[in-house]
């Protein structure tokens, strides 16, 4: 059975005050241990402020992303070890805003899936089309060379952990949210190369979210689809509100 995850990706937003404030508000709501998991990945400087504040609640911090290399010359990067030593326990890898904007490749997400392993974070890697390459028909082989790009000759004990999110890009941050039968096909088509390309189990117990649009009045509907394992949400994470309404969902 896979855990449900319901993280939120605060991109570049909420500093450290608002971080705080938002944390607190969370966590007035008085939120158990129970399914689903739930992440949320603030800005770099935001990170202590918000985990200060969820301190003894269920809830997870993540990185936006990480450099490839553990330590050296890379001005304005962030490594793996200090997202660990700050207190994170997820990173995202590969958001389609890295690939887009900062020409992130699957080569070097791959590289970074290797590095938030050797640093004890747990990959979520992102992946997902583009209205044209949707428009164009070419949707599986795009997710096809991502996923093998990212995830080729990775060990059992890295698959193990790892998180896979779904983001088509044509619905992130425009309020075309995929329908939940778009979402569950390309999510069947993932665990079917899952188990093609690493093995039953691994393709069984991955976890794969979806991201794009997703809000308060379409989470229960993606979250019954049979492979769509969490979300992953921009917008709709950064008011408590709608955050907390999603998880009480979920
Ligand atoms: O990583 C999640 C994000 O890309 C989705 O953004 O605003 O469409 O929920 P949004």
């Amino acid at each position: 059975m896979r855990r449900l995850l319901i993280a939120g990706n605060w991109k570049m937003n909420h500093g450290p005050s608002q971080s705080r404030e938002f944390g607190r508000d969370l966590k007035a709501k008085g939120l158990q241990d129970f399914s689903p998991e739930i992440l949320l990945c603030p800005p770099y400087v935001s990170i202590q402020a918000l985990r200060e504040s969820l301190e003894g609640t269920p809830v997870q911090i993540g990185g936006q992303n990480l450099h490839q290399e553990p330590k050296g010359a890379y001005t304005g990067e962030i490594s793996g070890e200090m997202l660990k030593e700050a207190g994170c326990v997820y990173v995202l890898i590969g958001h389609s805003e890295r690939r887009q904007y900062f020409h992130e490749t699957d080569d070097l997400v791959h590289a970074k899936i290797l590095r938030a392993h050797d640093a004890g974070l747990i990959p979520v890697v992102c992946i997902g089309e583009t209205l044209e390459e949707r428009e164009n028909g070419i949707t599986k082989d795009v997710i096809t060379r991502q996923l093998k790009g990212a995830l080729e000759g990775l060990s059992p004990e890295i698959m193990k952990t790892l998180v896979l999110a779904y983001e088509p890009v044509w619905a992130i941050g425009t309020g075309k949210t995929a329908t939940a039968g778009q979402a569950q096909e390309v999510h069947a088509m993932i665990r079917k190369i899952l188990k093609e390309s690493f093995s039953t189990e691994i393709s069984e117990n991955t976890r794969i979210l979806y991201g794009g649009s997703a809000k308060p009045n379409n989470a229960e509907e993606l979250l019954s689809e049979a492979d769509i394992d969490g979300l992953l949400i921009g917008g709709a994470s950064l008011k408590t509100e709608d955050f907390y309404t999603i998880i009480g969902i979920a």
